[in-house]
């Protein structure tokens, strides 16, 4: 890493501020696969294109700010997923990285299985049809009208989060005359390597039941004794943007000696184990994610062997993969605005979205790449900052990036890797429209999602 704080002096890449970046590229035009859909490329006149269209056409047709969604990715990535596991294992897409009703299409239409977590997302997923059998409901505040809607349209589990809520389910079941299949989800008292507002496996955190002080142990107790439930497994999730599987190591051992205590106290062997999501996508060249196959074949591995040693029939297992599915797949268009060089510091370039459309850098501190899309060019790197057009200084969408220095208004520029956790944590703050997402495949581009209008504002402003 080169990096100093020079008060003063050129704009470009010679002289580095204190950053988040490793120097400037060797070439600012060539597009790493490792972060960009599978069919990004850059075309022959220099405008980049997806699904084979280039994005001048796809802003004109649809505008900016948009985010573009490689469709033959993203059924490709979630194929990779489901064949990675197998007949062994069960894959859940977590709806939460982003969802809508072509989604949901592709999902069903690639043999995955659909994690939701509020009741607006079983809407989609059953307005879409997915089959119930075929979705969890995760949440850990369930509302009574959330859990009745799921047990009446017969998802295949739920998975509990809280004594309240074993309790809550049981009796609702029961009285609509019915057993729902339940998972309870347990902390294992892991500190995932990521960041603490995406790590779930600890124990000062609101999710799950923590297997410390036999609190598991005692939810599995009341839970088989519940007419309205049918125990089928043990669930955990330890966070998010994960890359080292040695978490989800000590997570699988951690609750196969629970299904061991429980075989032990009440003769019941569970059937199932779910190992929640959080694989890391790489945002920028620096990630290493792991493919899916290698995770499948580390998960299963680890699992066999801790119930081999425990003298176990092994578990049916099931993951949640998000972000590794959607995140990869699509990017944001963006058009750039006002440009502000600042001598010995950076450039502020500023696009026509922002933390409306991407909050994860001002939340999570995120790291993301970018790139010119509508040519190339031969200009010197120079060091940018790409922030929105909100009224809040931490508007920020790449914190350090390198452009080419003749970058002009009205260029286009891209964020790649946006799919997960972007439109689905989009907000209207300054009553900034929320964009579209496109879908592009062999040349066709259809929107799946719409662009907000103000009239949608305004709907929803009954005053
Ligand atoms: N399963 C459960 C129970 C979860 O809570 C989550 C994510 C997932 C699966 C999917 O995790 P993934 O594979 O997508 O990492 N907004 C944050 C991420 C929050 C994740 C919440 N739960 C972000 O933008 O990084």
């Amino acid at each position: 890493m080169s990096r100093s704080a020079h008060p003063a002096g050129p704009r470009h890449a010679d002289v580095l501020p204190e950053g988040h970046y490793s120097g400037p590229p060797a070439d600012l035009n060539t597009l790493d696969p490792k972060v960009w859909a599978q069919t990004v490329t850059r075309t022959p006149d220099g405008v980049v294109s997806v699904g084979g269209i280039d994005v001048k056409a796809l802003a004109e047709e649809f505008g900016t700010p948009a985010y573009f969604i490689d469709e033959a990715d993203f059924r490709a990535r979630a194929r990779a997923w489901r064949t990675a596991f197998g007949q062994d294992a069960d894959v859940f897409y977590a709806g939460k990285a982003f969802l809508s009703r072509a989604i949901v299409r592709w999902l069903h239409e690639e043999g995955l299985n659909l994690d939701v977590c509020s009741g607006g997302e079983l809407t989609t997923a059953l307005s879409a049809g997915m089959p119930a059998d075929r979705i969890a409901f995760h949440g850990n505040n369930k509302s009574e009208e959330e859990i009745r809607r799921a047990v009446e349209a017969g998802v295949g589990r739920i998975v509990l989060d809280s004594f309240q809520e074993i309790v809550r389910v049981a009796h609702i079941a029961q009285s609509l005359g019915t057993r729902q299949r339940v998972q309870i989800r347990v902390t294992v008292g892991v500190e995932a390597h990521t960041h603490e507002f995406i790590a779930t496996a600890h124990e000062d955190q609101k999710f799950g039941i923590p297997l410390a002080g036999g609190q598991a142990a005692e939810a599995v107790r009341r839970a088989l004794k519940l007419d309205g439930l049918e125990l089928i497994g043990i669930h955990s999730h330890i966070g998010s943007q994960i890359f080292d599987t040695s978490g989800f190591e000590v997570a699988a051992h951690r609750v196969v000696g629970l299904l061991k205590e429980v075989r032990d106290e009440h003769g019941v062997e569970l059937p199932e184990i779910d190992l929640g999501g959080g694989l890391g996508i790489a945002y920028t060249s620096d990630d290493d994610p792991r493919e899916p196959h290698e995770i499948a074949k580390a998960l299963t591995e680890i699992v066999n062997r801790e119930c081999d040693a425990a003298q176990l029939r092994a578990p049916r297992i099931s993951v949640e993969p998000g972000r590794a599915i959607v995140g990869p797949t699509a990017f944001t268009l963006y058009e750039v605005g006002t440009i502000k060089p600042l001598d010995g510091l950076r450039t502020y370039v500023s696009v026509d979205g922002g933390m409306s459309d991407n909050i994860r850098t001002a939340l999570y501190d995120a790291e993301y790449s970018v790139a010119l899309v509508s040519r190339t060019s031969d200009a010197e790197p120079m060091l940018a900052r790409v922030v929105g057009k909100h009224c809040e200084s931490g508007d920020i969408v790449v914190r350090d990036a390198f452009l080419p220095a003749d970058l002009a208004p009205g260029d286009l520029i891209a964020v790649p890797a946006t799919g997960a956790y972007c439109r689905s944590m989009a907000s209207n703050y300054n009553h900034v429209l929320r964009p579209p997402v496109v879908a592009v495949n062999d040349g066709e581009a259809r929107v799946i999602v719409r662009r907000e209008t103000e009239e949608d504002l305004l709907r929803l402003d009954v005053g």
